[in-house]
C-alpha cells in the first residue's frame, strides 16, 4: 500500500469509527424526540419521593430518600461535598445533606436522619422541612421539557384516625412545582394506584397503598373515586412498635425488615421476626377493620366482585398477600370480593399512576391546540 492509499484507508477507518459513534447517538436523539412524552408523575411520600417520565417506551424513575442530616458548616466539609457532588443546603452555621446521601452520613456518624414528612404530610415537628422538601422535589422532577408541563403529584386522602388535614401540605407542594415552571395537579394517592394497576378492569376496583407514614385506600368505579380514606399508620409505625418491643434502635429494625422479613415464616422466629410479624397483623387488622366500617357506612352497590390491588413499600415482604387475606377472614366484608393481587412494582405504582394522568392531560391539551 502506497502512502496516499495508506492515508486514505486511515481516514476511512477514522470516518467509519466516527460514523459508528455518531449514528446511534443521533438515532437515539431522533427517537427520543419522536417518542418523548410530555408530562411527569410525582409521588411525595413519607419515606421516599419518586418522579417518573416516559422516554421512548420506557418509564424512567428517579428516587430520593425523604430525609436530611445536619452537620456544622465548614470550608473543609464544603470541599468534601463539592468533590463527592453531595446535595446539600446551608442554613446558618449548619449544612443539611439532603436525600439519598443523608442516610450514608447518618450511618457514618451513628446518628438518625431527620425527616421532613411525617404520617404522609409535611412534618409539623420539623421547623426546617420546607427548603428540604423543595430541594428534594426539584431534584426528583428535574427541569421541565416545556414551560407549563403538567406534573401530577400524589396527595393522601383525608385520614380517618388523625386530626390534621392535607390541604396545607398540598398547597405547599403545588407552590414548589409552580415555581419550577410546571403546571401542577394533585391526584389522590389511591386513585393513582387504580390508574397504574387496574386498566384491564376499566379502572374499577379497590386499591391500597401501604406506605411508610400512612395507608391509603381508594375504591374507584370507571376511574371515579367512590370511597377513599387514609389511616395515619404504616411501615414507620410497625418499625417503632417493634423497636420498642425488642429494645433495638428503629433504624436497625427498618434495615432488617426491608432486607430480610419473610411473613410466610411462622415458626422458630427470632424476637425481631416475631415482633414484626405481630405488628404487621395488628396494622392489617386496623386497616381492614376500618375498611369494613367505611364500606358498611357507604352502602355501596357493586355490579361485580371487587378486584383488590396491594401496593406500597410495606406490601413488599414475601407473604404479605397471605397475611392480608387472613385479615379479610377476620373481618368479612359487606361486598363480594374478586381477585386480590400485588402490584408488579409496589414502590412505583403511585408514581406510574400520576404519570399516566399527566400524559393523558398533555395529549388532550395537544389535541385542542
Ligand atoms: N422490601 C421491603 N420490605 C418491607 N418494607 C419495605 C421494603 N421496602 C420498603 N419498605 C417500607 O415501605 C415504606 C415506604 O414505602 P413507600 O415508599 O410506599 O411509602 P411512602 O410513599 O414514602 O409513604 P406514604 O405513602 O405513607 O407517605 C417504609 O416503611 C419502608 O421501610
Ligand atoms: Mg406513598
Amino acid at each position: 500500500m502506497n502512502k496516499k492509499s495508506k492515508a486514505k484507508s486511515k481516514h476511512q477507518t477514522r470516518m467509519k469509527s466516527r460514523a459508528k459513534i455518531l449514528v446511534p447517538k443521533q438515532a437515539k436523539k431522533i427517537q427520543a424526540a419522536q417518542t418523548l412524552q410530555i408530562g411527569k408523575g410525582l409521588d411525595v411520600g413519607t419515606a421516599f419521593i419518586y418522579a417518573a417520565e416516559k422516554i421512548g417506551n420506557e418509564v424512567v424513575f428517579r428516587i430520593e430518600r425523604d430525609a436530611f442530616f445536619d452537620l456544622p458548616a465548614s470550608d473543609y466539609i464544603k470541599e468534601v461535598f463539592a468533590r463527592d457532588e453531595v446535595k446539600y443546603i446551608r442554613n446558618g452555621d449548619q449544612f443539611y445533606v439532603v436525600g439519598n446521601e443523608a442516610l450514608r452520613f447518618a450511618n457514618l456518624f451513628q446518628r438518625n436522619v431527620r425527616r421532613p414528612l411525617e404520617q404522609g404530610v409535611i412534618s409539623p415537628k420539623e421547623k426546617d422541612a420546607l427548603p428540604i422538601i423543595k430541594l428534594l422535589i426539584a431534584s426528583a422532577v428535574g427541569s421541565h421539557h416545556q414551560a407549563g408541563e403538567t406534573v401530577y403529584y400524589s396527595v393522601p386522602a383525608q385520614p380517618i384516625d388523625a386530626d390534621f388535614d392535607v390541604l396545607y401540605h398540598q398547597r405547599i407542594i403545588d407552590g414548589f412545582l409552580s415555581s419550577l415552571g410546571y403546571a401542577p395537579k394533585p391526584i389522590n394517592e389511591g386513585l393513582a394506584v387504580v390508574f397504574s394497576e387496574l386498566a384491564e378492569e376499566n379502572f374499577t376496583g379497590l386499591a391500597f397503598s401501604f406506605g411508610g407514614g400512612m395507608v391509603n385506600v381508594c375504591l374507584a368505579n370507571l376511574s371515579i373515586p367512590v370511597l377513599s380514606f387514609s389511616v395515619a399508620r404504616g411501615g414507620d409505625w410497625i418499625d417503632k412498635q417493634a423497636a420498642r418491643a425488642v429494645g433495638e434502635p428503629v433504624s436497625i429494625v427498618t434495615g432488617w425488615k426491608e432486607s430480610c422479613l419473610d411473613l410466610d415464616k411462622r415458626e422458630n422466629l427470632s424476637r425481631m421476626e416475631q415482633a414484626l410479624s405481630i405488628y404487621y397483623d395488628i396494622l392489617l387488622d386496623y386497616v381492614v377493620g376500618h375498611l369494613k366500617t367505611e364500606l358498611e357506612k357507604s352502602a355501596i352497590h357493586l355490579e361485580r366482585p371487587l378486584t383488590i390491588i396491594l401496593s406500597g413499600g410495606t406490601a413488599k415482604p414475601t407473604g404479605f398477600l397471605k397475611r392480608f387475606q387472613e385479615a379479610l377472614q377476620r373481618f368479612p366484608m359487606p361486598v363480594e370480593l374478586g381477585e386480590i393481587r400485588l402490584a408488579s412494582q409496589p414502590l412505583h405504582s403511585v408514581t406510574k399512576g400520576a404519570l399516566i394522568a399527566a400524559i393523558v392531560d398533555e395529549s388532550k391539551k395537544q389535541q385542542k391546540e
